[in-house]
């Protein structure tokens, strides 16, 4: 079935985002037969693009990856695309085109996915505001990094609010929109066993692992700016965290989920002062081999030195009746060895063994949900070996592969833009969710701060810094292997 006709409107429609996540995603839905076939999409932006020059640029990206779904489709999408020029913030801004263009389908459904800056977030919502563009129909989308800090945050979010409401507003992580990590919701509440053991009780440790083999990929001042915490703790990781840790909702509504998930990053035990040095490990990459060639460090990248991390190991604690004290280790990094993300839920031991070490070593279970490369559940049991005679125990593992679902996905963006289209919000970052995650984050980046020490070093290619496995060490515990890889792969 497909969602209700709107019109989809790009700011920053030829930029970074857009080209790389946005346009392909938009074809696949486009194709899929899920958007409306009338629907219209507005790709915006300060240069004036002409309709053939964005039909080259369009088709420059996606035919080559969607080879034979583009012969079919790509003419008529492109029919769909709209190229618009508006200067945005500038003094001589001209919205004539695009009143005129929106002009056209008055009562119609509105998306403004804004993929630009914060910092002309509020300039595109007073642009909205002044030329009569906004209405109850209208959905504002935002993407991270909302604020560096939760001051700033504050700011954005009220400026927008200015002009949408909240249950307008659509704050996109796209971790969210990824088919394993909404399989984790399944998971746990369509499973009887799952959920009676998700507790303290139950539960010794948990990994939480989002590891990247790429560098800066051009994004340099971005990046330098920001850092691993800011671009992927504060939000994906923590996000993740929190529909780990959530009790169950009363019910898969976006006030629900969203309820829920704000209390977990509520109650994340604060880390400040020696705690931080303590708890946390923060690296740099240098020179390295990745992926089989050379690779400059990031100093190189960037033409300079500077301390932001692009490495982050935090142990971290959620103090409420159902986890306190399982620590959360939550790990991500650039130039890693491998690209993979996962949770890691690792199981208490049996209290007692029964069969007295005779058998074998009775492992605890473990259960990893693989979000990236490929999607998977994996649980390891104890089991006896198949034989007559003595009883011998060994670990083996139920798995369940989904080798279709990030093909169908893509990278979350198409579900997510399908969902703002049909108004639910659940996938969806309510503000009390970002001010608590700032809330975490600020004083660990203050005292790395204001200690004024550089990040470990760690060679491109490798695992990150060695303090990272002496953090798990310590409590017993080693980082899990890549689902499929074992540690002597490594
Ligand atoms: C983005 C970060 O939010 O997520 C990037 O800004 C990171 O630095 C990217 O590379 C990772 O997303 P994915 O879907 O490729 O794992």
């Amino acid at each position: 079935m497909s969602a209700p006709c709107a019109d989809l409107v790009l700011f920053g429609g030829f930029g970074d985002l857009a080209t790389r996540k946005l346009w392909p995603s938009l074809f696949n839905i486009y194709v899929s037969g899920e958007m409306h076939a009338d629907s219209r999409m507005i790709l915006l932006s300060r240069e004036h693009v002409s309709r053939e020059e964005m039909s080259e640029r369009v088709e420059k990206v996606i035919a080559p990856v969607e080879e034979s779904l583009w012969q079919d489709h790509g003419q008529r999408f492109l029919a769909q695309l709209y190229p618009v020029s508006v200067a945005l913030g500038s003094d001589d801004d001209d919205w004539s085109e695009f009143v005129t263009l929106l002009g056209e389908r008055p009562e119609g459904i509105r998306v403004y996915y804004l993929a630009l800056p914060p910092s002309l977030f509020e300039v595109a919502c007073v642009g909205l505001s002044t030329h009569g563009l906004i209405n109850s129909l209208s959905r504002l989308v935002v993407e991270k990094p909302i604020g560096h800090d939760r001051e700033s945050a504050a700011e954005i979010i009220n400026g927008i609010a200015q002009h949408f409401d909240e249950e307008h507003v659509y704050r996109i992580d796209h971790y969210l929109g990824k088919e394993a990590v909404q399989n984790l919701l399944v998971l746990r509440y369509s499973n009887t066993f799952f959920e009676t053991q998700w507790n303290n009780q139950s539960i010794e440790s948990v990994q939480i692992t989002l590891a990247e083999t790429v560098g800066l990929e051009g994004r340099v001042t971005f990046y330098d700016g920001s850092g691993a915490m800011r671009d992927m703790v504060q939000n994906h990781l923590l996000q993740i965290l929190a529909l780990v840790c959530m009790s169950p909702p009363n019910r898969m509504d976006a006030a629900s989920i969203r309820q829920e998930k704000v209390k977990v990053l509520q109650a994340l035990k604060p880390l400040t002062g020696s705690a931080v040095a303590a708890n946390t490990v923060r690296g740099q990459y240098r020179a390295g081999v990745a992926g089989g060639r050379p690779v400059s460090g990031y100093a190189e990248e960037l033409g300079g030195k500077s301390h932001t991390e692009t490495f982050v190991a935090i142990r971290a604690h959620v103090e409420n009746w159902r986890w306190a004290g399982v620590p959360f280790y939550l790990r991500t990094g650039k130039r890693l060895q491998h690209r993979f993300g996962e949770v890691v839920v690792q199981f208490r031991p049996v209290p007692h063994d029964v069969f007295e070490g005779h058998a074998g070593t009775v492992q605890p279970n473990r259960l990893v949900i693989a979000m990236q490369p490929d999607e998977s559940l994996t649980m390891t049991l104890m089991v006896k070996r198949p034989g007559r005679g003595t009883v011998t125990i060994d670990p083996m593992t139920m798995s369940l592969d989904f080798p279709e679902a990030h093909k169908n996905i893509g990278s979350g963006y198409q579900r997510l833009m399908l969902d703002v289209i049909n108004a639910d919000q659940s996938l969806f970052v309510h503000r009390d969710e970002i001010d608590a995650a700032w809330a975490w984050v600020d004083p660990i980046i203050e005292a790395w701060s204001s200690s004024g020490a550089a990040p470990l070093d760690y060679e491109a290619g490798s695992w990150g810094p060695r303090e990272a496995e002496f953090l798990l060490a310590r409590d017993g515990h080693s980082w899990a292997p890549p689902y499929g890889l074992e540690e002597s792969e490594l």
